[in-house]
């Protein structure tokens, strides 16, 4: 079984990593920019061989970079495709302005669709096949502060339940997970994680990748992580306005921003 995971190189994906790990026959293919860091993963999982590709995925010839490496390295068997590389810039609308939301769909959104668009026909080639879209609750419910990161997981959900129902009949199942307070490199969670009053609300990247286990190897289409946060993704549906009161004004100093892929 061949798993090309995004964003491997720290957190969720990482974490992905050593769990798809160890499933028997797994080989990994680990993507992000650090070479070090994937290459050092690679090493030290079980199973194998594992390879790297080392790529920022906003550039024009990623997709095509990660196509050929699988083609030539795994004879181009591609059993799980896991689009989780991401980040998040904070900012107000009035702050960072379109610049923010270009940059921020770009990798969130545009550089899933397009190393998926490369890569689709190696999937179906492999099917019964998966491809796993992380998105986040943030992809449900927006909060001030946080729009352009809202919009790019908005629209990968969106997109990710059409691809469902369109990969179906071609045995590529199409699953979404949606973490809420995961701590990271990238999403430290440190404010909430400093008061015993929301460390609760924080979990792990361990738990995440159980989730994109389950979605691509027992055909989950949708996975929250913890499980309990579907309960505001569907206030936010029924009870709008219950919502907005609760997030509305402070909600945006919960979420910390990563700052290490533009080297801000
Ligand atoms: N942690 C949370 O609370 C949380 C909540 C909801 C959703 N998520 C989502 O989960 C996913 C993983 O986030 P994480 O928490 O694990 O953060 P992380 O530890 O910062 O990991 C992000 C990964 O994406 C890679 N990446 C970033 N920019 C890239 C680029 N231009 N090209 C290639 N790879 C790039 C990074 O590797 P390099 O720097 O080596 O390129 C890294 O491996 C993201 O999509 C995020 O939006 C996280």
């Amino acid at each position: 079984m061949v798993i090309c995971i995004t964003g491997a190189s720290s957190g969720i994906g990482e974490a992905t990593a050593a769990r798809f790990a160890r499933e028997p026959g797994a080989r990994l293919v680990l993507v992000a920019r650090r070479e070090d860091r994937l290459a050092a993963l690679a090493a030290r999982l079980p199973g194998g061989p594992h390879t790297v590709v080392a790529v920022d995925l906003t550039s024009d010839d990623a997709p095509a970079r990660v196509r050929a490496h699988v083609e030539e390295q795994h004879d181009g068997r591609l059993d799980v495709l896991v689009n989780n590389a991401g980040a998040a810039w904070r900012a107000r609308f009035d702050e960072g302005g379109w610049e923010n939301v270009r940059k921020t769909m770009a990798l969130n959104f545009d550089a899933q669709v397009r190393l998926t668009e490369a890569l689709l026909p190696l999937v179906r080639a492999s099917a019964p096949s998966a491809i796993v879209n992380v998105a986040s609750t943030a992809g449900r419910v927006a909060r001030g502060g946080t729009g352009a990161y809202s919009a790019s997981k908005f629209a990968l959900a969106g997109w990710s339940d059409a691809l469902w129902a369109e990969e179906r009949e071609h045995g590529v199942h199409v699953g979404l997970v949606l973490p809420g307070f995961i701590s990271t490199e990238g999403f430290p969670q440190a404010e909430l994680r400093a008061s015993p009053r929301t460390r609760w609300m924080v979990s792990t990247a361990d738990k995440a990748a159980d989730a994109i286990a389950q979605c691509a190897l027992d055909r989950r289409p949708e996975r929250y992580v913890p499980r309990a946060y579907w309960i505001p993704a569907a206030l936010r549906i029924v009870l709008p306005s219950l919502v907005r009161r609760a997030i509305g004004g402070s909600s945006a100093q919960v979420m910390t921003t990563t700052t290490k892929a533009d080297g801000e």
